[in-house]
């Protein structure tokens, strides 16, 4: 690969993805493109760069950006936010949401699903306690192979074990084959969807809670602060954002502020984001599409009996 292809294809994914690469990191982009090569017929990097440079280059410049992030997930991933969603942040919640009896919650850049199916398997412990509430869990991301994956609900053997207690394995799993699936009911909970956080117009509403965990990380601090001002702007005025372990808005904006009671990671709107906000008259989740009615089972646990620690 030529340094004019390389950093063609740098601006290409900054500009689709958001994520910035340095010089150093060539080989790993070459290592990443290599089963395009195969998928596609083209003998090398260059050849298929060459490609994606010409005016109907523009599928291949989509999957490439695609191809080179990196999707990794696994469930109930660093734990920390997890216990605090289900010990914390849900009853808050329920007691704040308590006229509307409507929750949303948003998984951005999703991956491959561990991340929304963790909450969904918190959720279903609580459910007696939800009979009767409305409940979105939105899951997105912009690769359409992670999202096909999440939509399947089939995990291997190996993806289980990272991170999902034996307990719940059992209660919300089914073998299939050498991997496991998992039950229709938890994956009927989510709603995946294609979405770019670069792209994003609001057309999504407003959520309760924001999942954006492990992706900032790979962005400039430029997109940072684009992709945070949005996030703000999606977040319900008492509502949560949660970052990955390695995240943080300090320095990048100024429209939240740490929770400090939880641990790191976990973000309210700051009072200069609130004071900036129009009020909207209803003290709780305050937009958002029409909400489907939570379907719950009769004789679940009777409540929330499970904590990841
Ligand atoms: C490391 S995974 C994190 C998955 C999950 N949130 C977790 O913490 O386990 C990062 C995800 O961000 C997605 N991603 C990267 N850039 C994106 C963008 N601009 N818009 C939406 N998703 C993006 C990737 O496709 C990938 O699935």
């Amino acid at each position: 690969m030529t340094p004019r292809e390389f950093n063609y294809l740098r601006e290409v994914l900054h500009e689709r993805s958001g994520i910035a690469l340095n010089e150093e990191r060539r080989e790993i982009l070459e290592g990443r493109l290599r089963p395009m090569l195969k998928t596609f017929g083209f003998a090398s990097v260059s050849e298929l760069t060459r490609a994606m440079m010409r005016p109907d280059g523009e599928y291949l410049r989509g999957r490439m950006a695609q191809a080179v992030t990196v999707q990794e997930s696994y469930f109930f991933r660093d734990k920390t936010p997890f216990n605090y969603f289900g010990e914390t942040i849900l009853p808050r919640l329920m007691e704040a949401r308590e006229a509307s009896h409507a929750i949303r919650l948003w998984c951005a850049a999703t991956a491959t699903g561990q991340e929304p199916y963790s909450l969904a398997m918190l959720i279903a412990e609580w459910v007696p306690k939800l009979d009767g509430w409305s409940l979105d869990l939105l899951a997105t991301d912009f690769a359409e192979d992670a999202l096909r994956k999440a939509r399947k609900g089939l995990y291997s053997q190996f993806e289980v074990q990272r991170g999902l207690p034996v307990s719940l394995l059992i209660k919300y799993f089914q073998k299939a084959g050498t991997g496991w699936e998992i039950n229709p009911d938890i994956r009927a909970m989510v709603q995946f969807r294609e979405h770019n956080l670069l792209r994003d117009d609001g057309e999504l509403g407003v959520f309760d809670v924001i999942f954006c965990r492990n992706v900032l990380i790979y962005f400039d601090d430029a997109t940072k602060r684009q992709v945070l001002a949005r996030l703000a702007l999606h977040l319900a005025k008492d509502g949560y954002l949660v970052l990955g372990a390695a995240e943080t808005t300090t320095g990048l904006s100024d429209a939240f502020t740490a929770v400090p009671e939880a641990q790191h990671g976990v973000f309210g709107l700051s009072p200069a984001a609130l004071a900036a906000r129009v009020p909207k008259g209803n003290g709780g989740t305050d937009a958002g599409p029409a909400r489907p009615a939570f379907k719950v089972a009769p004789d679940t646990a009777p409540a929330f009996a499970y904590s990841c620690r």
